[in-house]
Formats: structure tokens, C-alpha cells, sequence
């Protein structure tokens, strides 16, 4: 009540401002904030360990009236990381720096004279707007300062500073710009992506997860993805540990972290512990507006840029026409009604898994690439890469070839950054011509066996068909009659097939691969029935005018489905038996 200036003295920064900011939103009118941050010694770090620019980024959405440090040096020792800050803001700038640095008594020796002579400095190149003192110093020091600043002109901040650029931090700042290439968002630190991390996490062996993260960071990404999205796991407790051991490790906690979460308590609780300013992956219309609104102030509260995703009350965007008009309705929302940073949005028009077997997602591709190139326009574009080709699972150099063959086009028409396996993306110029002509034939929807080609590349098994199927022939006591080898180690293998797929252990592409299989050999071993089946009409005396069929089985599916592959099956096997 009535208070005009209010100090709050912290070490979890963010939780503070986040409390300060709904204390103002509301109980009170809101006033002016002033931010202090202290950088501890020479190396130029906060306590936290952070650098006075990622410091400056990670309070930049409470718009500080001013914002500087205090303590621990004195201003000689200051001034590097005061000069820092002022190029990073476009707030005041306040300095308030010891009495010098303390002697081995821990007092401080430096003069009233001293301090002002130095401080005056700062006031006259330009660097400050306020002024004063901090340990060490004394009624006698602030009288100096005063009467030395008296006449100077204050600081004139910058209108605007990284303007279009989207400011992440960790310890240090990441900044997003127009120039910047695509940046790589680590992927691993995925209990649902990554086995080996998800074997680590539920065994609760978070130590030896972190390798994880920091073997990222070293291969090049710089920002990691975190997601603790597993049934078995307690989302948030698991978040905030992982979250809280990230932060004690300088190495990986320099760059900015995305968490990573479909459900939202899990997204709060990785917030409230991340020093920096991190990336919220994601959130979407999906539950409706109100809840869309709800979440996206928290995130602005927090200071988090976010992840959009091309979804709402309806389902999954994905065409090309929905992806765009969600992500407009979205954009809208975030900055007409909730207030958010335009560049602190990321939109992620769904890359969706090619290479299923089904015909509808044939295009899926093509349409991400469209959309990043019209949402481009209005934003940043991200995206999972490993769903484009989860069909290949277990195949990794066509799932990588496909990858980089992907991104290559993507990038071109856009796309800023993705979640990546940073250390496994092959240069486009290196893929194999023969590989990169298959994958880019799927991606751009140009064949329809686009699949079976890439499949056959990576097995090479089709070779074996025919003569496995003679070496069944030889077999002359075990099978009487081609149509045994069809029944019985054909059919066993599909059987195989269908129970695995049945278990979700094997994909469409699979599937098809083997049906594929199953058709080549009883191709090779038609004619050979059809030869018996002479025999016996000639043994039986029968003439062409009675048909040879037992009867006419009309089967049918919807073309291009799933269930075309089991029709053809039954069709050769009733074939087989004189229908
Ligand atoms: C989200 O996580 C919280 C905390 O673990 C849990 O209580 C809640 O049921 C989860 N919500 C959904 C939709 O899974
Ligand atoms: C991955 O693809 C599947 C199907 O194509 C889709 O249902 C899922 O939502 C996608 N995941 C993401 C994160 O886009």
C-alpha cells in the first residue's frame, strides 16, 4: 500500500517475477520494475551461471523499467558486463557496484573519491541511467557519486534491440534471426523417442541420462528437447528432476531447453524450473480457445516463447489449407488477445509419417513443406522430423537419407528449426543418388511403389524369391502339389507377418513388402498349377464347356486401403483352391 519502490532480494529469478507479475495482474495497479542481478566474479556469470545477456533475456518480459547489477564487484571490475547488458536492452540501466573488491579482511578500502571517479566514467560514456552504491560504501561514498554524476547526461537507451529476432537463453543467449541457419533442436532427451533415455529415466537413473543430453549438445544442438510423456512416469516430478540436473551442468545447461509435453501440468513444472528462456513445446487449440488462451498466458507469465501446433477442436491439421488456417486463427489469438511476442511464436504444421501404405498419406510430405511456406510468411516453422518416417522404424539409413532429403527442401521453403538427432543428419550432397532418388520420390509423392523401392533397396531379400520357392519344388515328398508350398511356408510367413503387425512390432511398409514377397512366389508357381490343373481336368475327362471353377467369389476393398493387401492374399489362395 502506497509503496513506490519495493525490493525483493532472490535467487530464483523467474518464480519471483512470475509471482510479482499475478500479484499485479490481480491484486494491485501495476508499478515499475526494477531489476539487479549480480555478476559474481570475473568470469563474467551470475550465480545461477548465467552471462548478463542471457540474464537480460531470461527477464526481458516483465519489460523492466531498468535493469543492471549490484554487489560483488566493484565498478572497475563491472564494467565489461554493465557495457554487455546496455547492448542487450532496451531498458535503463542501473549500476550500484561495491566499494571496490573486499580486502582479505572482507572490508572494503576503496575511497568516497575512488568509486565516483569511476562511476562518473560509466555516467559519461553513456552507460547508466541510476547510479549508486552497494557493500563497502558509505553516506561519504553516495555524497561523491551524487556530486560527480550531477551534471551528466543520462544513458539514452536503444529503441529497439534484436528486433525480429526470437531471444532464447540458457546460460548463454541464443538468438534467432533472419541470417541464422536451421537450428537444431536435440531430440534424444525423449522417453517416448528414445529407448535407451526411457530405459535410463524408469530406472531412475538420471545421472547416466544426462550423458544423453550432453552428448547432444556437443553433436550440435542447440536447444534440447525434454519430454517425460510416459504412462508409467509422474510427468512433472520426472520434468523437474531431469529439468533441475540440467541446470547443474554448465555444459549442457548453456543452451536453451524446450520443454516438451502434451500435457500441460507437465510444461508448469518444467517451467518454474528452467533458469532461462525456454521454448514450450506446444500447445493448440485442440481443447478450444478458452483453454488455448489460458495456457498461452501462462507461458507469456513465464517468459517462454512457444511451440503452435496446427491442431484444434476438430483434429490434427493435415492439408495444407487447415495448417495454414489454424496457425492464423492461432496467431491471432496469441497476439490479439493474449498480448504475446510475435517473436516468441513458433508454428509446427505437423510433419506426419509418409511411407504407411495408405494412400491418403501419401501427400503428407508435400503439405507440411507447402504450409511452412505460407505460414513462413506470418512466422517460424518447426517440426518433428522422426514421424516422417516412423514407418521405417529399425531401418536407419533410409529413415536418415529420408530425413535429410526432407529438410533440404523444407529449409528451402522455410522451415527455421526442427527436433532433430543432431548428430545423425546426413548433408544432403552425401546421401547415396540412387537412395536420395527413392526418398525423394516418396516425399514428393512422384511413384506410387515408392515404398517397396525404398524397402527393397534396404533389404535386397526379393533376390532370394524364386529360388527359395524351387528349392520348396525339390522338396517332391513334403510337397505333392505347388499349391502346399502356399499353404504351408508361404502362408506361415504371412501368418508371421500378421501377428507382428497385429503386436505393432512391424509396419504397413512391412506388410506390403512381404505381401509383395507372397505374390512373386506363387507368380512363379501359377503356371505350374495351372499345368496340373490340365492334368487332372485331362485324368477326369472333363472339357472346357464345364467350368473348371468350383465358384465365382466376388472380394473387394476400397483402393489403396490397408485391407487391399489381405484381399489380394485371399484372392491368390482361393485361387489357388479352383475358385
Ligand atoms: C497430467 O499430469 C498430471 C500430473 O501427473 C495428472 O494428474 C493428469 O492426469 C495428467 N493429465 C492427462 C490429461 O494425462
Ligand atoms: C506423427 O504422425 C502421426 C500420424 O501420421 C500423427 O498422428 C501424430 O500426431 C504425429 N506426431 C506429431 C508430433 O506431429
Amino acid at each position: 500500500k502506497g509503496i513506490d519502490i519495493s525490493s525483493c532480494v532472490c535467487f530464483l529469478l523467474q518464480a519471483a517475477l512470475f509471482a510479482i507479475d499475478l500479484l499485479f495482474e490481480k491484486s494491485y495497479e501495476r508499478k515499475p520494475i526494477f531489476i539487479s542481478g549480480t555478476i559474481v566474479d570475473r568470469s563474467g556469470r551470475t550465480l545461477s551461471g548465467q552471462t548478463g545477456e542471457a540474464f537480460v533475456l531470461s527477464v526481458s518480459h516483465m519489460n523492466p523499467l531498468c535493469i543492471g547489477l549490484n554487489c560483488a564487484l566493484g565498478a572497475t571490475e563491472m564494467r565489461p558486463f554493465i557495457e554487455a547488458i546496455g547492448k542487450s536492452t532496451t531498458a535503463f540501466i542501473i549500476c550500484y557496484p561495491n566499494a571496490g573488491l573486499p580486502n582479505t579482511f572482507g572490508g572494503y578500502d576503496e575511497t568516497p573519491e575512488v568509486t565516483a571517479f569511476n562511476l562518473k566514467e560509466f555516467a559519461m560514456d553513456g552507460l547508466v541511467n541510476i547510479v549508486g552504491g552497494c557493500c563497502g560504501t558509505t553516506p561519504g561514498h553516495i555524497r561523491a557519486i551524487s556530486e560527480a554524476v550531477k551534471h551528466c547526461q543520462p544513458r539514452v537507451p536503444e529503441a529497439d534491440i534484436y528486433q525480429d529476432y526470437m531471444l532464447l537463453s540458457g546460460l548463454e543467449p541464443f538468438r534467432i534471426g533472419p541470417y541464422t541457419n536451421f537450428v537444431n533442436i536435440g531430440e534424444r532427451c525423449n522417453v517416448a523417442g528414445s529407448r535407451k533415455f526411457a530405459k535410463l529415466i524408469m530406472a531412475g537413473n538420471y545421472e547416466e541420462a544426462l550423458s544423453i543430453a550432453k552428448a547432444q549438445v556437443e553433436m550440435g544442438a542447440q536447444v534440447l528437447d525434454i519430454n517425460m510423456d510416459e504412462g508409467m512416469l509422474e510427468g512433472p516430478a520426472a520434468m523437474t528432476r531431469f529439468c533441475n540436473l540440467i541446470s547443474s551442468e554448465p555444459d549442457i545447461a548453456r543452451v536453451p531447453l524446450c520443454i516438451d509435453s502434451s500435457n500441460f501440468s507437465v510444461i508448469e513444472a518444467g517451467l518454474k524450473c528452467c533458469q532461462g528462456k525456454c521454448i514450450v513445446n506446444s500447445i493448440s487449440l485442440k481443447e478450444g480457445e478458452e483453454e488455448f488462451l489460458h495456457r498461452a498466458a501462462t507461458v507469456k507469465r513465464y517468459g517462454a516463447a512457444v511451440v503452435v501446433m496446427a491442431f484444434d477442436e476438430e483434429g490434427q491439421a493435415t492439408d495444407t489449407e487447415r495448417k495454414v488456417e489454424i496457425c492464423t486463427r492461432a496467431y491471432k489469438l496469441l497476439v490479439g488477445k493474449v498480448g504475446f511476442d510475435p517473436n516468441d511464436i513458433i508454428f509446427d504444421p505437423n510433419i506426419l509419417t509418409i511411407g504407411t501404405g495408405m494412400e491418403e498419406h501419401n501427400d503428407y510430405a508435400i503439405y507440411f513443406i507447402r504450409a511452412t511456406k505460407l505460414i513462413k510468411v506470418m512466422h517460424l516453422v518447426s517440426g518433428g522430423l522422426s514421424n516422417l518416417s516412423f514407418s521405417f522404424r529399425g531401418m536407419e539409413a533410409i529413415r536418415e537419407a529420408m530425413h535429410g532429403a526432407f529438410l533440404y527442401h523444407a529449409i528451402k521453403d522455410g522451415m527455421d528449426m526442427g527436433i532433430v538427432n543432431a548428430g545423425n543428419l546426413p548433408v544432403y550432397d552425401d546421401i547415396d543418388k540412387e537412395l536420395l532418388l527413392l526418398c525423394e520420390n516418396l516425399i514428393w509423392n512422384r511413384d506410387v511403389d515408392a515404398t517397396e523401392k525404398l524397402l527393397a533397396y534396404a533389404q535386397g531379400i526379393e533376390k532370394y524369391v524364386v529360388e527359395d520357392v524351387e528349392e520348396c519344388q525339390a522338396l517332391v515328398d513334403r510337397y505333392t502339389r505347388p499349391l502346399h508350398i502356399i499353404e504351408g511356408p508361404l502362408m506361415n510367413g504371412m501368418k508371421v507377418v500378421g501377428d507382428l503387425f497385429g503386436a505393432g512390432k512391424m509396419f504397413l511398409p512391412q506388410v506390403i513388402k512381404s505381401a509383395r514377397v507372397m505374390k512373386k512366389a506363387v507368380g512363379h508357381l501359377i503356371p505350374f498349377m495351372e499345368k496340373e490343373r490340365e492334368e487332372m481336368m485331362a485324368l477326369s475327362g472333363s472339357t472346357e464347356e464345364t467350368s473348371p471353377f468350383r465358384a465365382t467369389i466376388l472380394l473387394a476393398t476400397v483402393k489403396g486401403d490397408v485391407h487391399d493387401i489381405g484381399k489380394n492374399i485371399v484372392g491368390v489362395v482361393l485361387g489357388c483352391n479352383n475358385f
